[in-house]
């Protein structure tokens, strides 16, 4: 329970744990009970950070050890990040709104409040404390209204009420994928990552875990807190093998770095690889997986957009080569996907755009109810993280991939659809050099453009969905041609046309010497095409480099 000073916590809290037979635990009583003085006394003689700490100490303990309680917390709990943390990450948290004039009746002859004593005028004390904590308090996964309107029974009925719906949106959802003995779940949900042994299908007990991840996705510790997890479960070794970020990373070379680092520390067939990133570690983490000891078990917990809506799931690893993208790569399943939702909130901005150009894509290849969605303002808020609509996007993308994997794991027929947009975007990529100045997802949007482009053409699509693909691009701002993305890249590729061609035949869609491309019928309806004139394809490239001219 949060909220200011007079919101009514204790009470309302009190309430509530007698009415539904719970414990209930009262931090300040506690901390002044342990203290044998009052809240004013600790901070007068020993001072605030004293106080703080011991609030933290004993709500880590509350949080930990107490299973299912109510715990009415002081007012300043939310100020301190480590325990809004926890709080978010452990409980169910209710957010006790109050307005000023009812709180500033509730704490009259306050001089028990030792925050209320710093100021002067305990109304404007109270505004100005409310102003600084409300963002905070506004992270409480539910917001009760108490201006002692209805009776604290009704209080705490709605409170129970609301924290049953949020315990179930809270939980994790599960997306099964079923590939017989290589069957697997994806695991999407909050804070996940410092329970992650919980969502793998065996015990980590006495096993050995190599977590591979990259410098950036180290920075944010989501490795170290994933291995500290492994450490606290019973794991008999486990260590973090950090890659540089970037395209280049999926190389020859640091292909044998992340093998011979896993061979140098005794890896055995028992063994378990957690690869912790983007869609590089998981291709490069995955590849090495697959290699090391004719395969060892492997783990994603994919943590951008991209690698949660797509490169995590299905079980394709591949690196990169200087003749085209993933031309060295195996088909080689996870044990277990493990999205954390939370780890978007460290992703830059580009990369959750990126992130955005395969999203769509799945609105595109079968479910126009999705792309609908999209369209209706979702899109807008999944680029802008609001967390409904991302898990949402998450959980309805690898629904999709799930669906389309099981059917054709080595994709021998119907998997090629997820290669829309694919065979351009590539080529793209490929002249651009890997270098960041051109990110997958960026030329994957792109690439969707100009395979909606090549199927009008085709007389396949109705120009009308063309323009809606375009009109959507533009409202959420993907690019759309190529004077949207680098100037750097765009030269690169209008003055190597003939390398952007060779490229796009080396390309593995090319099939008895005819291009192969997923083109569509309409948007939610594609197709894989065996046979399109290089005259169609010359054009659609052609109108693209010369865009604006
Ligand atoms: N295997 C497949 O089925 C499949 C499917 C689609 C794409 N891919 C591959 O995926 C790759 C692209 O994946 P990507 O876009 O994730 O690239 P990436 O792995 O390079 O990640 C993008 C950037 O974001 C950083 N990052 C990742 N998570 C972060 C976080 N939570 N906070 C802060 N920074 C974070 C990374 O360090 C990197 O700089 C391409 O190589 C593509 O070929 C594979």
């Amino acid at each position: 329970m949060l909220g200011m000073m007079g919101c009514g916590k204790s009470y309302v809290s009190e309430v509530l744990a007698q009415k539904y037979g719970l414990d209930h635990y009262e931090m300040d009583a506690m901390i002044e009970a342990e203290q044998g003085m009052s809240i004013s006394d600790i901070f007068e003689k020993h001072g605030e950070a004293y106080f703080r700490s011991l609030e933290t100490t004993l709500l880590m303990d509350l949080l930990k050890n107490k299973g299912a309680c109510v715990i009415s917390s002081g007012g300043g709990v939310v100020e301190k990040a480590e325990n809004m943390e926890a709080i978010l990450d452990m409980a169910v948290s209710v957010w006790l709104k109050t307005d000023v004039p009812v709180l500033l009746e509730r704490v009259r002859g306050g001089e028990e409040r030792p925050m209320l004593l710093q100021g002067n005028d305990p109304a404007e004390e109270l505004e100005r404390l409310l102003n600084a904590r409300e963002g905070l308090y506004s992270k409480a996964d539910i917001h009760i209204e108490n201006n002692g309107d209805g009776s604290v029974e009704e209080l705490a009925d709605q409170i129970i009420e609301e924290v049953i719906m949020a315990q179930e949106t809270k939980k994790p959802k599960i997306v099964h994928v079923n590939l017989g003995e290589r069957s697997y779940d994806i695991v999407i949900g909050s804070g996940l990552l410092s329970s992650v042994q919980d969502y793998l299908p065996f015990d980590i007990k006495g096993k050995k875990l190599f977590i591979i991840t990259d410098e950036n996705v180290q920075g944010c510790g989501y490795p170290e807190q994933i291995h500290k997890a492994f450490q606290n479960n019973g794991a008999r070794w486990s260590d973090i093998k950090v890659m540089p970020a970037g395209e280049a990373t999926k190389s020859y070379d640091r292909l044998i770095e992340a093998l011979d680092w896993m061979l140098g520390n005794d890896l055995n067939r028992d063994s378990i690889v957690v690869a912790v990133g983007g869609g590089v570690i998981g291709d490069l983490g995955g590849l090495a997986a697959s290699l090391a000891m004719r395969g060892v078990p492997y783990v994603q917990v994919p943590t951008s957009l991209l690698a949660q809506v797509d490169s995590s799931v299905g079980g394709k690893t591949a690196i990169d080569t200087p003749y085209g993208k993933n031309l060295v790569g195996t088909f080689y399943q996870p044990v277990s996907v493990i999205i954390d939702t939370d780890t978007l909130k460290t992703l830059p901005e580009r990369e959750i755009y990126a992130g955005y150009g395969e999203v769509v894509k799945y609105g595109f290849i079968g479910d126009k109810k999705f792309f609908e969605w999209l369209e209706d303002g979702n899109g807008k808020k999944v680029l802008s993280q609001e967390p409904e609509a991302t898990a949402r996007a998450i959980e309805v993308c690898c629904t999709n991939k799930a669906q389309i994997v099981e059917a054709d794991e080595h994709e021998k027929g119907q998997r090629a659809l997820l290669n829309f947009g694919h065979t351009f975007a590539h080529a793209f990529e490929t002249l651009a050099g890997y270098d960041g100045k051109l990110l997958h997802g960026e030329a994957v949007a792109i690439g969707l453009v100009l395979a909606f482009d090549l199927s009008v053409r085709m007389r396949l699509c109705p120009v009308e969905d063309y323009e809606r693909v375009v009109a959507h691009f533009r409202d959420v701002g993907l690019p759309v041609n190529i004077h949207d993305i680098d100037a750097q890249v765009a030269d690169a590729i209008i003055s190597n046309k003939q390398a952007l061609r060779d490229v796009m035949f080396r390309d593995k869609k090319v099939k008895d010497g005819k291009m192969v491309f997923v083109l569509a019928n309409s948007i939610g309806d594609s197709l894989v095409h065996k046979d399109v004139p290089d005259e169609l394809v010359n054009e659609v490239l052609e109108d693209f480099l010369n865009w604006g001219r």
